[in-house]
């Protein structure tokens, strides 16, 4: 893994639509892969649970793994879990491009984000509804990518959390121009072009890719609502 390499083809192929494997069909989840790869997608983003840090289980690094031979597709490692530190090696063996965890499970982000930067992987923390900005401030510098839950992490499928909008046009207007700022929870067409507007440029899409029976159309469509930047 290269870390310069991976941030210049996300950098180049904002905004995009990262869909969100939680939403997929597990019994297939080759066929998923290989469907949303055929649709254009270029990331998938893997929803790890703990049923510790959230009240839900879903798949670990082996899973991850186990995709990781049979796509090119950047792999982002969405950490919903305690502890951290004690995990990530088996997400950069997993060949896990992008690592985002929370703020909410660690003292101090510092010294994980040089980690996973130092491992070549794109370092990333996520910061929760309820959470405030001036609890991540002190990281920014460390990294490379803020993901804004837009609701509470845990399930699929949840209604946007309309806030969320202020908050990443805070960061926004407060981080250095090259921070990739991920949007996660109730992205669909009609909340998608607030969060572009608002200074987003990955967002993570489940139910409105996988609750879909054309992932080509609805990524193309949410792709064109984020670009375009315009309310519907
Ligand atoms: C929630 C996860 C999300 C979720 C998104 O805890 O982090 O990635 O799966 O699903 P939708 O798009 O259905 O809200
Ligand atoms: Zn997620």
């Amino acid at each position: 893994m290269n870390r310069e390499i991976t941030l210049e083809k996300l950098h180049q192929r904002t905004p995009l639509i990262a869909p969100s494997m939680l939403k997929c069909d597990f019994g297939n989840l080759h066929r998923e892969v290989e469907l949303l790869e055929s649709a254009g997608a270029e990331i998938l983003h893997w929803d790890v649970m703990d049923g510790q840090f959230v009240p839900n289980l879903s798949y670990g690094a082996m899973v991850i793994k186990s995709m990781r031979d049979r796509t090119n597709l950047i792999f982002d490692a969405h950490l919903m879990i305690s502890d951290p530190e004690n995990y990530v090696d088996e997400y950069l063996a997993a060949g896990c491009e992008c690592i985002t965890f929370h703020i909410e499970a660690v003292s101090n982000p510092a010294p994980l984000l040089n980690k996973i930067r130092a491992a070549e992987a794109v370092a990333g923390l996520a910061i929760n509804p309820g959470t405030s900005i001036s609890e991540i401030e002190q990281a920014i510098p460390n990294c490379d990518l803020l993901l804004v839950m837009s609701v509470e992490p845990g399930f699929g499928g949840q209604s946007f959390i309309e806030s969320s909008v202020d908050k990443i046009q805070q960061l926004r207007n407060q981080v250095p121009e090259n921070m990739l700022i991920s949007v996660d929870g109730g992205i669909g067409l009609q909340t998608i072009p607030q969060t572009s507007v608002a200074g987003a440029n990955i967002f993570v899409a489940g139910s409105s890719v996988f609750d879909t029976s054309d992932y080509r159309e609805a990524l193309f469509q949410l792709l064109e609502l984020a670009d375009r930047k315009t309310t519907i």
